[in-house]
């Protein structure tokens, strides 16, 4: 059942392209402009004249809500709050009558998630869903929601539903953006061709696997990571940081790069690895700036470039290339490699990688 693969983490890495077209089958025809989404039928309206989204999720569906936030803002122009389920639910929180509440959930049985969406929901507040696991207990009490289609994730730590959260939610922002008008008919266009694209572009990323592997192998006694990005790929820094404490043990932080110098910048010396988030983008130039200021301290650098990368070979120590895609997109794709770092070194440290310690797939009690 893990398909030939030594664990369902691999497997469910490796099967991103497919999962990917499995979550758009049905729903995205670029070529005929096509962009349904049967779960938000009813509240489409809803979501079109909402005066605010919140977004309510843990951990790394917490992590697709803050890509969802930069996303919705952008191309919708609807001002969008992610929030950590337990922190939402605890501190009477504003929800008015009508507001626009979505949990991101994998399992759908997050103790917390559950609870938030109870509480917006007692308030008035219109509650959707984006979940994996049909029947599961958010989507039975969401008025409405879009399931993922990505089939059972089984790994602890989330791969492919994390990818196919980034899908529903840009589907969603997409839809709703072409509505309202906040977005050009050929801006709409290009950005269904380049989501079309991404299961291809994954299957592309995934060719890294062996660079990788070499890669894990020089940083496996490491004791600590930094991951940096910026802009949508400071999420991605988040999650790549995640993972890797989760599975690996070794602590990692994520930061939005541009918040190093305000702290972090003191942990860095020779023996400090540093992943950078690197792509081609609107704030690429200054990650550039931020990947000098490491290697001025010594630190080691591991970027995730755009394809055709001339200038960072220079300045890190390891470059991985990715294929390029709209900005939007780029976490769909420029997390790849940061599932398979964190991977590759949990088994070369001898982790059990599909069941960590401490943690359960899903969190059913608060
Ligand atoms: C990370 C991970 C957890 C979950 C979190 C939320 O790899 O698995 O952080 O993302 O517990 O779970 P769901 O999405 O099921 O609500």
């Amino acid at each position: 059942e893990k398909g030939g693969y030594e664990h369902f983490m691999l497997k469910e890495i490796f099967e991103q392209p497919n999962s990917i077209a499995d979550c758009m089958r049905g729903r995205l025809k670029a070529n005929e402009g096509k962009l349904v989404l049967g779960g938000i039928h009813e509240y489409a309206n809803a979501l079109t004249n909402a005066q605010r989204i919140v977004i309510v999720a843990c951990g790394t569906s917490w992590h697709a809500g803050l890509v969802a936030e930069y996303i919705i803002e952008d191309f919708c122009r609807i001002p969008v709050e992610v929030e950590y389920a337990s922190e939402f639910r605890y501190r009477n929180p504003i929800i008015n009558e009508g507001d626009i509440v979505i949990a991101i959930s994998q399992s759908g049985e997050t103790a917390d998630t559950l609870a938030a969406l109870e509480l917006a929901k007692s308030k008035g507040a219109i509650i959707l869903g984006v979940v994996n696991a049909v029947g599961s207990s958010i989507s039975r009490i969401t008025h409405e929601g879009a399931y993922l289609h990505a089939g059972p994730e089984i790994g602890v730590a989330s791969t492919k539903a994390f990818t196919a959260q980034l899908t529903v939610l840009i589907m969603m922002a997409l839809r709703i953006a072409h509505r309202k008008g906040t977005i050009t008919e050929s801006k709409y266009h290009e950005l269904l061709v380049e989501l079309e694209s991404i299961p291809a572009k994954i299957k592309k990323a995934l060719d890294v696997n062996d660079q990788i592997k070499e890669i894990s192998a020089r940083f496996k006694d490491a004791r600590n990571f930094i991951y940096l990005g910026r802009g949508y790929n400071f999420p991605v820094a988040l999650e790549g940081a995640l993972k890797l404490k989760e599975i690996s043990y070794i602590h990692a932080e994520g930061y939005p790069a541009a918040e190093m110098k305000h702290g972090p910048i003191a942990l860095i010396d020779e023996e400090m690895p540093v992943v950078f988030i690197a792509t081609r983008d609107s704030s690429y130039e200054k990650v550039v700036s931020n990947i000098q200021e490491v290697k001025a301290r010594k630190g080691k650098v591991i970027a995730i470039v755009t394809e055709g990368e001339e200038t960072i070979n220079q300045i890190a120590d390891f470059v991985i290339e990715v294929p390029h895609t709209s900005e939007a997109l780029m976490p769909l794709v420029s997390v790849i490699p940061l599932q398979l770092l964190s991977y590759h070194i949990a088994v070369m440290r001898g982790c059990n990688v599909d069941q960590p310690r401490n943690l359960a797939k899903s969190v059913t009690v608060e």
